[in-house]
Parts: C-alpha cells; structure tokens; sequence
C-alpha cells in the first residue's frame, strides 16, 4: 500500500492557501500528489495547478472562482478564516460560514458523486451544541444572501463572529455528513488549539497572550500550521473513508482535559486575567 491517502492525481480545491494552516495544506497535497487548486483573497506563490484570487466575503468573486475550474473535483479543503475584532463580526460570518457554504454548494455538483469536504473550525466553536436551533436557523436559510439578513437579524447571537461562527461550522458538519453521504460526499471539520500562524498575533491582541496560552495546554505549547494540516488532509484522505460528519479536536488533549477536569478553564482563565 503505497498511496494509502490516496491523493495521487486527485483534482482538490483548497481556500485559505496564502498563509498559515492551508499554506501548509496545500504543500502536503502536493507533496502527495495532488492536482492543487488554490483560492484565496491574497496572493499565494506555491506551485499550484491554478490559483485564483476569490475573496469569500463576495459571492460574485466565489462564483466567478469557480467558473474558472473545470472537470471533475475530488475533495475540497476550507481553511481560509478571519479573527474577531480587527474585522467586523459580519466578515467573520461572511468567510467562516456564509462564503465557505456557497463555494461547497458550487463545488458539490463538480464532485459527481464522489468526495470529501474538511473544514477548520476551532477550539472557540466547542459550545456548539448549546444553540443547535440557533445554529440550524441561521443554515436552513437559502443562499449567501439570506444568510447575511439572518445573521444582521440575530446580531445578539453573533455577538463578535468568531465563536458563532465556529460553532456553526461545527453544526454546519454534521449538517452536511448526514445529508450528503447517500450522495458519496463526506463532510468533516477540525477544532485546532492555539497554532502559530500570522492570525495568532490578532489573537494575542484581541484575547490576551494568558488566555489563548490557557487554551494551549494540557500539551502547553501552540501547535505548528504542519501538525494542523496533517489530520485535514488525512480525513479528506481514502484513508478516511467512512469518518463523516465528524468534529475533529487537534488540540493535543485541550477537550479531554477539559471535560475529564485535569484543564480547568475558570481557574485558568482567573489567572491569564491577572496576568493581563
Ligand atoms: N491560528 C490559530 O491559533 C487557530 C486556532 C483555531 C482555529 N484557527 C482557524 O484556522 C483557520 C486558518 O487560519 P490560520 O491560523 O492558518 O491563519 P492565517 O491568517 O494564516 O490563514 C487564513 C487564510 O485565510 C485567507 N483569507 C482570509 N480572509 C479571506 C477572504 N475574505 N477570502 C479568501 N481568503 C481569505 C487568508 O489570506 C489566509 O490565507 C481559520 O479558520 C482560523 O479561524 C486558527
């Protein structure tokens, strides 16, 4: 077995390929084989098979992103994303749930009944199933459009995008693993802990460096874009074949921690406030 992943040859689509997580995602499909399609709002200078500069906040320039890819596609990578608070909550909504949703809508018929769809959620979406009605509101809405009315209309479960957004990547998920399996397409996303990407700088900003160092442990250090991008491409893999609609945590045992009590976040939380 010497191509157990499986990605020799296969056509991927991946966003977010500029920098961070989905740089390091592409350069591993790549090294695997893959016929890589970048989009991304910023210029990427891999090697790739196309790239096109798509920014998800429009669905103009998703739609016309996809009308330059052709013939069949195998799997699809989302791992372009904002931060909170140096970009409106609405942005966050636009690119982390409402564009990432059109793109797949475009790109399903394309994968003629076989293929795999990862995403990269967060750690800041592990609440999501407190508001599943919320959540499943905001995705039974019906193109980009609806979905930002819905979003302006319930700015009070928004709040600052990151978090919601998260959360309804996750549901989002599961959603989709259940709806579209009889169909051949998976659907399956990541929860990262603290990783060292240019996205990390805004977090230390916005959150504090004691609270996203909270969320690093119990492994206590950020993870490398290299070890995010590992477990995404393995579950877009053949390897993967039957893992749908799974919610992924690659956070070095942050979630096990956490609900087994050896992390506790409130006394960390207190004390990454203290050090503030
Ligand atoms: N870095 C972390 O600690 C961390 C932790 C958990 C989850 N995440 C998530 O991981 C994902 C990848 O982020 P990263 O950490 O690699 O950061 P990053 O900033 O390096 O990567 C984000 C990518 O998204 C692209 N992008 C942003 N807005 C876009 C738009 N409007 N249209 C098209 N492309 C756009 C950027 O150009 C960049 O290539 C994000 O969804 C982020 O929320 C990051």
């Amino acid at each position: 077995m010497s191509d157990i992943l499986g990605y020799k040859g296969k056509r991927v689509v991946i966003t977010g390929c500029f920098s961070g997580m989905g740089e390091a995602a592409a350069r591993i499909l790549l090294d695997l084989g893959a016929e890589v399609h970048g989009l991304d709002y910023k210029d990427c200078t891999l090697p790739l098979a196309s790239f096109t500069n798509v920014d998800l906040r429009d669905p103009a320039s998703i739609e016309a992103g996809v009308a330059g890819l052709s013939g069949k596609i195998d799997c699809l990578f989302h791992c372009a994303g904002l931060p909170s608070a140096v970009f409106p909550a609405m942005d966050l909504m636009k690119v982390n749930v409402l564009g990432m949703r059109h793109l797949t809508e475009l790109i399903l018929p394309m994968m003629q009944g076989k293929g795999a769809v990862a995403s990269i959620s967060s750690t800041a979406g592990m609440g999501w199933s407190q508001r599943i009605p919320v959540h499943m509101e905001l995705l039974m809405t019906q193109g980009f459009q609806a979905g930002v009315d819905w979003c302006e209309a319930h700015m009070d479960q928004v709040a600052e995008g990151y978090a919601f957004s998260k959360e309804s990547m996750n549901v989002w998920t599961m959603f989709m693993g259940a709806r579209m399996i009889k169909q051949g397409i998976r659907f399956n996303c990541t929860m990262p802990s603290p990783t060292q990407t240019p996205m990390m700088k805004h977090f230390h900003e916005t959150a504090g460096k004691g609270v996203v160092d909270a969320a690093a442990e119990p492994l206590g250090r950020y993870t490398t874009p290299e070890e995010q991008a590992g477990p995404l491409v393995l579950l877009n893999s053949d390897a993967a074949a039957v893992v749908n609609g799974v919610v992924l945590p690659v956070d070095g045992g942050f979630m096990g921690g956490v609900v087994t009590g050896q992390v506790d976040m409130s006394m960390m939380m207190a004390n990454a406030q203290q050090d503030a």
